[in-house]
């Protein structure tokens, strides 16, 4: 019998939190992602920050509310959708991954991705943007908000929360992005 979705995705927070290579410092704890196995839309984001590290879950900081926040303004929870991470450790002093180290994490997201089965892939910044879809070349700033359907799948890109909360532009600018996510949801079907 074939695993349930909830199953393949177990074994692979299993070998995220088995992979040595990708911790920065052995007492860390993997942030695989979380939530709905049958999610229709998955968030992306970069790496687990502090508290994310503390907890094993991923956006449970300040970012993290105002993702919750952004996901409630269009009637969802958290558990409706699926969240992860292209890297699944903390980088040290939260700096930027290294295209190296996205590299090298990248089969688990896309495992992820494979078993989920998204209709629809929101990014949460360049770094998952780049992660998943390295051919983009254009930046984020200009393909925020615009659906891109490449080989039977759509994404949309979004700044990352992180660097919008404290940025009142950047900040209605994303939250005017989310407000179209049920509309594409609608059009995608
Ligand atoms: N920022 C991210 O990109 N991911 C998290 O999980 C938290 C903050």
């Amino acid at each position: 019998m074939s695993m349930s979705k909830q199953e393949a995705l177990h074994e692979v927070a299993n070998r995220i939190a088995n992979c040595q290579k990708c911790k920065f410092s052995p007492d860390q704890n993997p942030v695989p992602g979380e939530g709905n196995p049958d999610a229709e839309i998955m968030f992306i984001g970069e790496a687990p920050g502090a508290k994310e590290n503390e907890t094993g879950r991923p956006f449970v900081g300040a970012a993290g509310k105002f993702l919750s926040e952004m996901l409630n303004s269009i009637g969802l929870e958290r558990e409706d959708v699926f969240i992860a991470n292209a890297l699944k450790y903390q980088p040290p002093e939260n700096r930027d991954p290294l295209p190296e180290e996205i590299e090298y994490q990248k089969p688990f997201l896309l495992k992820q991705i494979a078993i989920i089965k998204p209709k629809l892939i929101c990014f949460l910044g360049r770094h998952a943007l780049k992660a998943v879809l390295p051919q983009i070349t254009e930046p984020i700033s200009k393909l925020h908000g615009q659906l891109l359907s490449i080989e039977n799948q759509a994404y949309l890109p979004l700044y990352h929360p992180a660097a919008a909360l404290y940025n009142g532009s950047m900040r209605q600018t994303l939250l005017n992005d989310f407000a179209k996510i049920p509309e594409i949801m609608d059009r995608i079907g």
